[in-house]
């Protein structure tokens, strides 16, 4: 059965608990509104994983002041749900069915002032992949996302922590900051899972509008645009990115805030496209900021 936890303490306790049986530790940190792309999260872990922590915590240090905190959608019962069903589609039948020591997962579901008690002052900070695309245009906030990550890390002491290539440059930073901080926890890069039409899953899909939904198709196609030009062998990132620009411009709805090809390691501008590359867009639709990517390699298929 699921386990919901709101206090750092109690989840310390279950952690301390799993780790003197030698189990392993799966995490996936989400914002919670959880749709199919976190259940393929929650899938992974719980295949490669004995337990599997899903915390839901919509954290408002890596939320600008004119952002979306407030308005971020939030719904605990759909979010139990999610979790249970993706947990047992990767484990078994029935809760009943999975043998005890296999049957753990944790809800784990902390409010601010738990997090963040009275005089919190320390972050997290990063330059190099953490600096533009999404760093530049939203100051803060993968200081925001580095620390409670790097606090849920502490909390959790995962085994295996859960990203996914949705949020590329997260999973970078992310990447990154493992690396550089020796938490000896594998981050494991999961595909982008999209709607039928192609539309990235994203907890903000839920603030569109009907016309809005159709709109946002836009971000795919000019994807898929890159995608084509890269196959047919264009090397100039230029050109890649223009084209994109282009399909962007035709949806009246959309507001673009970037469109970048970057080197697919550290995110850093290429001009001529030799190495892998991310190709990177985010784009404003009405009031809601959705961003979506592919990986291209040379000679290679491309990542979701
Ligand atoms: P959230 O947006 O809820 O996403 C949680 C995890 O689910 C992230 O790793 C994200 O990349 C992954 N995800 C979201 N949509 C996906 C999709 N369509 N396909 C595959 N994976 C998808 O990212 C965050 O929360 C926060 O920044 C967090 C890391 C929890 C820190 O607050």
């Amino acid at each position: 059965m699921l386990k919901t936890v709101t206090t750092v303490s109690a989840m310390r306790e279950l952690i301390r608990f799993f780790r003197s049986q030698g189990q392993s530790i799966g995490f996936v940190p989400t914002m919670g509104f959880l749709h199919e792309g976190h259940a393929s999260l929650i899938q992974r872990a719980a295949a490669e994983n004995h337990c599997v922590v899903v915390s839901v915590f919509v954290n408002p240090l890596q939320f600008g002041p004119a952002e979306d905190f407030d308005r971020y959608p939030r719904d605990p019962e759909q979010d139990r749900r999610v979790c249970e069903a993706a947990f047992l589609s990767a484990k078994g039948q029935s809760f009943a069915d999975i043998p005890p020591a296999e049957s753990r997962l944790v809800l784990f579901r902390p409010g601010v002032e738990e997090l963040y008690e009275n005089g919190f002052c320390t972050a997290v900070t990063m330059e190099g992949p953490a600096q533009g695309l999404c760093g530049a245009s939203r100051p803060g906030h993968f200081s925001g996302v580095c620390t409670v990550v790097a606090k849920l890390f502490n909390i959790v002491a995962p085994h295996r922590a859960y990203f996914g290539q949705k949020d590329a440059q997260q999973l970078a930073v992310i990447t990154r900051m493992v690396k550089d901080l020796n938490w000896d926890i594998a981050i494991v890069s999961c595909p982008t899972i999209r709607e039928s039409g192609g539309v990235a899953m994203s907890s903000r899909n839920a603030c569109l509008t009907e016309k809005e939904r159709t709109a946002a198709s836009c971000l795919r196609r000019a994807l898929l645009a890159a995608e084509e030009l890269l196959r047919r062998g264009e090397q100039d990132a230029a050109a890649v990115e223009a084209a994109m620009a282009g399909i962007i411009q035709e949806e009246p709805l959309a507001v673009p805030d970037y469109i970048s090809v970057v080197d697919a390691e550290n995110l850093s501008p290429v001009r001529t496209i030799e190495a892998p590359v991310l190709c990177a867009l985010a784009v404003r639709i009405g009031n809601t900021r959705l961003i979506d990517n592919i990986i291209w390699r040379v000679n290679e298929t491309v990542t979701a």
